[in-house]
């Protein structure tokens, strides 16, 4: 029996200096693809996915998350005023369940690793999940969170999101060796954070979706640090591999790495194409690019 997968953990503390200027005093997270951003993207996800609880791992200069997921009275007090009905729906449907938010810092930026390791004591002993939200995904069906909870509730263990790249790109992700390989769901015995395309053990790399079994707080513990010289989730997972079986489930959707300008570009697209309310003016905004 596999316990309920409430929590979720969002680290944002990360600096976003891949899009500076524009990340200067804004968070990354807070970086809109059409007209939402990042974070409220990964927290829809999360909510779809039936996640009752959300841990922000933050840091320096990212109160404008906090404020984001908060009321602001004199914005939905102007919109009723001016009678914007649909505008104050939008702003108060953001709002997350009271009490259901936590905030901890990671004060030091050491990796994806520690900032996990810094939300432990609100995890505490149950299985969790992790987002990343410049991993940005369009699902088919169920969103990724979902599909990815759904395997956790028949296998347990920990589930990442995987997807096959190009030999060349093994050296941006947590790479999958894989023991099984059902087309679907990968089971894999070991890890290895950004290799070299040579010494890569397959092209199924990891996307910033995760289910994890809190052993994986064991190994953080030692803060043990390695690619950049960083505290890494991937060698964490690695290490308890012994004992927590791990599988990579290939998700049903598109993943855009809004971590990077073109993936940045391509998703406003894709969201935008998306939406009954602009569709047609992109497409003929794109034809007179393809000119
Ligand atoms: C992180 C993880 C990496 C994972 C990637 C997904 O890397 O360390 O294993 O594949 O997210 O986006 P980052 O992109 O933070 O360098």
């Amino acid at each position: 029996m596999t316990k309920p997968v409430r929590k979720a953990v969002f680290p944002v503390g990360g600096l976003g200096t891949r899009f500076l200027p524009a990340t200067k005093a804004m968070p990354k997270e807070m970086l809109p693809v059409v007209d939402k951003p990042l974070i409220q993207y990964a927290v829809e996800e999360a909510i779809e996915a039936g996640i009752e609880q959300f841990i922000f791992v933050t840091g320096r200069g990212k109160t404008a998350l906090e404020d984001h997921f908060d009321h602001s009275h004199e914005l939905e007090d102007m919109l009723l005023e001016k009678g914007k009905i649909d505008t104050h729906k939008i702003v108060l449907d953001i709002l997350p369940e009271p009490g259901s938010v936590f905030y901890t810092r990671q004060m030091k930026p050491n990796g994806l690793g520690h900032a996990v390791w810094c939300a432990k004591e609100l995890i505490g002993d149950e299985p969790f999940a992790v987002l990343l939200a410049d991993d940005l995904v369009m699902a088919k069906g169920k969103c990724c969170l979902r599909q990815m909870i759904d395997v956790y509730n028949e296998t347990g263990g920990n589930v990442v999101a995987i997807e096959e790249v190009p030999r060349e790109e093994t050296n941006k992700y947590g790479v999958l060796s894989v023991m099984s390989d059902d087309g679907r769901i990968a089971q894999a015995n070991g890890l290895v954070e950004k290799p070299n395309p040579e010494d890569a053990p397959s092209n199924l790399s990891i996307i910033g979706r995760y289910i994890l079994e809190p052993e994986v707080f064991k190994e953080l513990a030692k803060q043990e640090r390695g690619a950049g010289n960083e505290i890494q989730l991937t060698d964490a997972m690695a290490k308890t591999m012994d004992r927590v079986e791990f599988r990579g489930l290939r998700f049903d959707g598109r993943r855009y790495d809004c971590g990077s300008k073109l993936g940045f570009i391509e998703a406003n697209l894709a969201f935008a194409l998306e939406r009954d309310d602009l569709r047609d003016g992109v497409q003929e905004l794109l034809k007179t690019f393809s000119q």
